[in-house]
């Protein structure tokens, strides 16, 4: 496939020159077509340095795609991304130093144990040999896979080959991670541990960029979120600001014993609660069920919230 610039390709380390004015990753007008399906149409995403930056939306919404983009495997059909300050259509090189990607799969790589796993791209990344032991111990202890140092790749588990992927992305120290789904697949003593390890790179001052289905799954971990669907922004802003946005505006479809049913407004889960507790004490009509409705984020909420990553 023509627009597909490399799959493979790691960059040796060097300087960081970018200034720290700049957003992490700024997704400007971004376009991507495959063939004539738009898969992502004009996005703008401003991610903000040292942030945990969610993009959440139902399957087929862009989010691999966006990623792929910026994490160099993918050019544009219009539109650009820049990570730290570096365009990955021009400068590949500069991106791959500054950033790890966690792609949503792990690919193969038979007849290689864990541990050789993790040198080769410490080797890719021309780290020093001298520092690859220490590395290789730090990285598996940081994502509490030290009992399978000697393990081979394709014995793991699911849930063990998404650990050994944060892992690989994290080799070569960079400052901005893109993370595509790395929940999913993940036992819920996993994912507790996975939300730690995030607030814990986060508070080594890297920029954590983050994919799910699911919005509670993003809602407790993430200072911004972004909402997608086919291609486009929905909502994006801090993780309150979008959550209360999406919230809002939801109806209500009361069914009484009598067989009517009324539909109400309510603008937020303090008024959902009121509108509950008085039909509940009405004593003119007995309520027997409550339902939700509607459309557009109201639906969108819905399937996000009540989503699994399988
Ligand atoms: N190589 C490709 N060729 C053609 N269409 C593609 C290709 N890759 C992705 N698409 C289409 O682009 C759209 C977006 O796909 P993408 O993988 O970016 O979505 P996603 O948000 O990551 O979904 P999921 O949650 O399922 O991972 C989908 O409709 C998909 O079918
Ligand atoms: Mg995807």
């Amino acid at each position: 496939m023509s627009d597909v610039i490399e799959k493979t390709g790691v960059e040796p380390a060097g300087p960081d020159l970018s200034e720290a004015a700049h957003p992490a990753i700024a997704v400007k007008n971004l376009t991507k077509r495959y063939g004539k399906f738009t898969a992502v149409e004009d996005l703008v995403l401003d991610i903000p340095q040292g942030s945990i930056y969610g993009l959440v939306g139902p399957n087929g919404a862009g989010k691999t795609t966006t990623f792929a983009v910026a994490a160099t495997l993918l050019r544009p059909t219009s539109g650009s991304v820049e990570v730290m300050g570096h365009d990955p259509a021009r400068d590949a090189r500069a991106v791959r130093r500054v950033m790890g990607y966690m792609p949503d799969g792990l690919g193969v790589y038979a007849d290689l144990d864990v541990d050789e796993y993790l040198r080769f791209f410490a080797a890719a990344y021309k780290l020093p040999s001298s520092r690859w032991d220490q590395l290789i111990d730090d990285l598996l202890e940081l994502v509490a896979l030290h009992s399978k140092r000697t393990a081979r790749v394709d014995s793991l588990s699911r849930g063990m080959k998404q650990r050994l992927s944060l892992a690989r992305a994290l080799v070569h120290d960079p400052e901005v991670l893109i993370l595509d789904e790395p929940a999913s697949g993940l036992d819920p003593r996993a994912r507790s541990e996975l939300r730690s390890l995030l607030l814990q790179l986060a508070s080594m001052g890297k920029t954590i960029v983050i994919s799910s289905h699911i919005l509670a799954e993003l809602e407790d971990v993430c200072t911004h979120i972004a909402i997608m669907q086919e291609g486009k922004v929905l909502a994006a802003g801090s993780t309150s600001d979008v959550t209360s946005q999406l919230a809002a505006g939801r109806r209500l479809r009361a069914r009484f014993a009598d067989g009517t049913t009324e539909d109400f407004e309510v603008a937020d889960e303090t008024g959902q609660a009121e509108l509950l507790r008085r039909l509940a004490l009405d004593s003119e009509r007995q309520v027997i069920e409550f339902t939700r409705v509607g459309g557009g984020l109201e639906e969108l909420f819905l399937s996000l919230t009540k989503g699994t990553d399988e």
